[in-house]
């Protein structure tokens, strides 16, 4: 009988402590549950937690001022080393995929061989423009790259309380690495695992290191990740950030789970796509461009 009430008592103060659950972007399914979840967590503490996220439009914006902002293929496709008619090939692409990877009426199964096929080409078109490796810095900074307000504080707050960040992309880890690294937030308690860039001898691209990482593969990614993950036993609580579906699986590498916490971006095709994420997703924050929520829970926790 204690514990219920003394549960219940902190339940209530965790929802009234969090003004920005009242933001109207935030959707849950069941908030309850949430609760429960988050409360767990603050007992854990910092000592248990662990980070897995996404990048692309989960710590980068997916637009700005009404913009669309770049993913990191992105910011390579638009940049002066890549020439014009390779730009109109990759926009193309970007045409034909995009809408794939978004439509709400295709399940992951039917996406998956498109979604391959784009990663296949997109990719070839790179290696073809032979990339230099030493030119990177300076494409990543004249790019429009941009992480969602709160990015600092988020990586920052992480670090003090040497909180393992997992960053799992089907991004360019290179451009990725390079991004974070500008923005003065590439801590030492952040893993990158993505598709890295290979250089010949001479620093030019002639293809990618290991096996591809593409939007839906990301349950074969976590568990070759598995050593990782082993090393960290202790932090069996997860909060895990994405955007995409294929996102929820990336903490399949990770064997005892105690309590994870999932929070999902949903950033384009909201109307269609609400019902399925909040199905998926613990919390869904819809069109917010922001950390807050994830900042607020973690300041609870750490
Ligand atoms: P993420 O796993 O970090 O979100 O990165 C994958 C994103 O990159 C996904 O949304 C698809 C996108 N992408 C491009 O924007 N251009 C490309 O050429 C390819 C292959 C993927
Ligand atoms: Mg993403």
């Amino acid at each position: 009988m204690f514990d219920i009430w003394s549960s219940l008592s902190y339940l209530s103060r965790v929802q009234r402590t969090m003004p920005q659950f009242k933001k109207s972007t935030v959707h849950m399914k069941d908030p309850q549950h949430v609760e429960e979840i988050i409360c767990n967590l603050i007992r854990g503490g910092a000592s248990k937690l662990q980070i897995i996220t996404d990048f692309d439009r989960t710590l980068s914006r997916f637009s700005n001022n009404g913009k669309q902002c770049p993913t990191c293929h992105n910011i390579i496709d638009n940049c002066k080393l890549v020439t014009a008619d390779c730009k109109k090939k990759l926009h193309k692409l970007k045409d034909t995929y995009y809408p794939i990877e978004i439509n709400p009426h295709l399940s992951v199964q039917e996406k998956y061989p498109f979604i391959v096929e784009w990663y296949f080409k997109s990719h070839t078109l790179l290696v073809e423009q032979r990339l230099q490796k030493d030119k990177l810095p300076e494409v990543v900074r004249e790019s429009d790259a941009c992480l969602r307000d709160g990015y600092k504080q988020f990586f920052d707050q992480l670090q003090q309380r040497n909180v393992p960040v997992f960053i799992f992309s089907a991004g360019l880890g290179d451009v990725l690495e390079e991004i974070i690294r500008q923005a003065g937030v590439y801590h030492p308690n952040v893993k990158v695992v993505s598709n890295f860039m290979d250089f010949d001898e001479n620093g030019i691209l002639r293809g990618f290191k290991g096996e591809l990482i593409h939007v839906y593969n990301k349950h074969d990614g976590a568990l070759k990740n598995t050593e990782y993950f082993d090393l960290l036993k202790d932090n069996c609580n997860i909060i895990l950030l994405g955007d995409s579906l294929g996102d929820l699986h990336m903490a399949d590498g990770v064997a005892n789970v105690e309590n994870i916490l999932k929070i999902g971006f949903l950033n384009d095709k909201v109307e269609e796509l609400l019902q399925k994420y909040l199905e998926s997703y613990d919390i869904v924050l819809v069109q917010d461009e922001t950390l807050e929520v994830p900042n607020s829970i973690l300041q609870k926790i750490i």
